[in-house]
Parts: C-alpha cells; structure tokens; sequence
C-alpha cells in the first residue's frame, strides 16, 4: 500500500473527535455540571472541523497572539503555517474563568445540544483594532457587505481560547449521512482504494461542466489515481445551492460522466468564509490533511462578488515559504466550452479564440433560467444536472 501524504504539522493524524464510547459519554455527563456558552455557527464549524483532523495539528481554538499573528504572518505565535483565524468567539463569558472547563453547546441544532468540552486558558475581548485588522487581514477588505466579513463581525468578539474534546459532528452527520466525511475516514478511503496521486476538488456549488472538465483535466495531466469531490456543507449566503440539491446534482455527474470507482463524493461540515486566497489555503491544509496531494484552484476560488483578482487564489501559494505545505494545487484557467473546438477547454489553451466563441453564462443567468424552467444550453450543463436545479428552482415560492 502507498505511503499518504503526510498531515500537515505532524506525522501522524489527531482528531479531536472523542471516538471512545465510555469516555465520550463520561464527557457528556460532565457537560451537564460545567458552564456554557452557545457558539457562534462559525465556532461550532470550527470545533467540527478539529473533530474531524481537517485541522490537524491544531489542538483547539486560538487565542490572540495565535489569531493576529495567523492573520498577520500567516503562522501562528509557536511558527505552525496557518492560514486563517480559527476561533472561539461569544459575545460574552459570564460565569467562566480563566482555566475553568466549559461546555460548547450547538447553536445549529434543535435544543442547543452540548458538541463539545473545552478548557478554557485564556478568555479575551478583541479591541477595534483587533477586528479590524484581522478582517482586512483575513478577507482582504473591510466591507461589512462580504458576507464574509459580515458573519465574522457578528459573532461577537470575547475569544475563548485553548483545547477541546468534540462530542459529535453537529448536523453534518445525520444530516448527509452518505456524504458527509472526516478527515480520517478519507484517508482511510484513498489508503483502501491503493491511490498515491490524489486530487481534491473543492465545490460549494452544483457542477457543472466547467467544473466537470477541470476535474478530467487535472487528472489526466496529473496521472492522478483518484478525485475526491469535496463539497462544503455548511452555510452559504443566501441565493447559495442547498446542499442536498448540490450533492444530487454532483451524484448524478460523477454516475453518468465519470468511470466507475474513479471519483469519491464526499463532504466537509464548515460554513463558507468566501475569503478567496486565504481561503484557498485553508483548503489546501485541509485537503493534505484528508490525504489528498493536489487540489484545483482555478477562476476566483473561495470568492464572492469582485473582492478578489481571478487568480489571486493561485498566486498567493507563490507568496507561502516552499515548506509550508506538502500539498500542490492544479493551476486552472478560466474555463468554457468552446464552439470551434466543441470542448470544454482552458481558456488559455485557445489563444486563436475571441469571447464569443465560449459559451459563457453568468450565475445570475443561469438562475434566472433554471427558475423559469428552461435548461441552460447543454454545452454549459449536463442535462441530467439541469433537471435536478429546474426541479429545486421551481420547487421554490414565488
Ligand atoms: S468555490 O467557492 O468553492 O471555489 P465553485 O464551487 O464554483 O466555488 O468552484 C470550485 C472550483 O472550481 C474552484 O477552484 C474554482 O476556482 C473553480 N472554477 C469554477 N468555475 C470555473 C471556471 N469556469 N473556470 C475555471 N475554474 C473554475
């Protein structure tokens, strides 16, 4: 069997995810006499993050030091690479101390459940300035209309910091029972299926045959053994494909238009940052940690609206040191189906083409046709695919 890449930050994979039944439900009941705090969805993202390894090597959440200098340096205060804050942040720490344990309780499941148990070594308020730099660090800009922004502003700003035990994995589990995975069980999945070269395929949307073609692409240049789909499920801004709608959609391509057991569907329970660059590096963190070796990053990955240039996803894996990370991104050109080749091709590999000899739709377009029942051209998405967005779109009041 071929030896997987290795975890970021150590040799051996952590989950903070308390697998031993006994002492998971001795922690429970622990739960039930310590003080609580109700996360922000952000935080309980994060704690389902660590439970999973995606954020190995990381032992909990961060405290300052760690979170200005992550933003600033893109290490965290002990000189781990890491790319963006992962926190603990309430609007207030009443009845909890400094070195005290706490429950976690989930703020995006009906009765607030416990998820997990922290002890808390540091509780700190974020000043103005803390918040401001961190959000311009982080997003690149301090518009509270980047709904990135806009949800890290909200959380409130007292920062519980230091290590946690996670109980369960929020919604994500019963909820996507058949897509949603860890960290370690794709590991394990790649390290069964005998693959050395992998590529991940970060989505938060349903695919269509843009997407679709990058992941041939990547692979064929690669010579990769496998792909894993990896699609977010967490929360997206609003007019965002639901999750169950994307995962059919993604289903029903890989069954008609991949070979079989060549493609993995799977997907991670974290809520959308939309913080382009520093996002794609997240990602790639996480995916080396789910045992992948590539991940395609091509046109405004991780963006929203016009905050970020196309590629500036690609080209801050230039500005990294080289050791930072084992994981290698696919560089992907804009890409479209060509109507003088009759392909999906990379943009820049058609130096002969004007823009109108792409098929090129804006999301808004495609939307708009999708609600009225009408297919977008098929160059553009697979009918099948098609069918399942008019379906969702039309099911929608109004
Ligand atoms: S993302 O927010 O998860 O990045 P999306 O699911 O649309 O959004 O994109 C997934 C991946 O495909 C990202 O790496 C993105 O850059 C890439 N991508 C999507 N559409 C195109 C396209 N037409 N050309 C090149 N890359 C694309």
């Amino acid at each position: 069997m071929p030896d997987l890449i290795a975890p970021h930050g150590s040799d051996t994979i952590n989950p903070l995810f308390v697998a031993d039944p006994a002492q998971n439900a001795a922690l429970a009941t622990e739960a039930e006499t310590l003080p609580s705090v109700v996360m922000s969805s952000a935080g309980a993202a994060n704690a389902v993050m660590l439970a999973g390894g995606y954020f190995n090597p990381l032992k909990g959440f961060m405290d300052r030091a760690d979170a200005l200098s992550v933003a600033e340096n893109m290490t965290t205060a002990g000189g781990l690479f890491w790319p963006t804050p992962v926190l603990n942040l309430v609007a207030e720490a009443r009845g909890i101390a400094p070195g005290s344990r706490i429950a976690l309780k989930d703020p995006n499941v009906a009765g607030e459940p416990v998820l997990g148990v922290m002890e808390v070594t540091a509780i700190e308020t974020f000043s103005d300035d803390d918040m401001a730099l961190l959000t311009q660090q982080v997003y690149g800009t301090m518009d509270a209309e980047h709904p990135g922004v806009a949800a890290f502003n909200a959380q409130g700003r007292v920062c519980l910091s230091g290590p946690v035990q996670v109980l369960n994995f929020s919604y994500f589990k019963t909820e996507f029972p058949g897509t949603f995975r860890t960290a370690v069980e794709i590991r394990d999945a790649i390290a069964r299926n005998g693959w050395s070269k992998v590529v991940a395929f970060q989505t938060r949307n349903p695919m269509h045959r843009a997407h679709e073609e990058l992941c041939h692409l990547a692979m064929d240049r690669l010579g990769a053994d496998g792909l894993v789909i990896h699609m977010l499920l967490g929360k997206l801004k609003p007019g965002d494909i639901p999750a169950d709608v994307r995962d059919a959609a993604i289903r029903k391509m890989v069954e008609l238009y991949f070979p079989p057991d060549s493609a993995m569907v799977t997907g991670y329970g974290f809520d959308m940052l939309y913080a382009g660059p520093r996002e794609a590096l997240l990602h790639a963190v996480f995916r080396q940690n789910m045992g992948a070796t590539h991940l395609i990053v091509g046109r405004d990955h991780a963006g929203v609206g016009d905050y970020y240039g196309a590629f500036d996803a690609q080209t801050i894996f230039n500005d990294i040191p080289e050791d930072a990370l084992k994981i290698k991104i696919f560089e992907a050109d804009h890409t479209a189906y060509s109507k003088k080749l009759h392909k999906v091709v990379m943009m820049r590999e058609a130096p002969d083409h004007t823009k109108e000899d792409f098929v090129i739709l804006s999301g808004t377009r495609v939307r708009e046709m999708l609600g009225r029942g009408e297919a977008p051209p098929k160059e553009f998405s697979r009918p099948e695919v098609a069918q399942i967005l008019m379906d969702y779109y039309q099911g929608l009041d109004g």
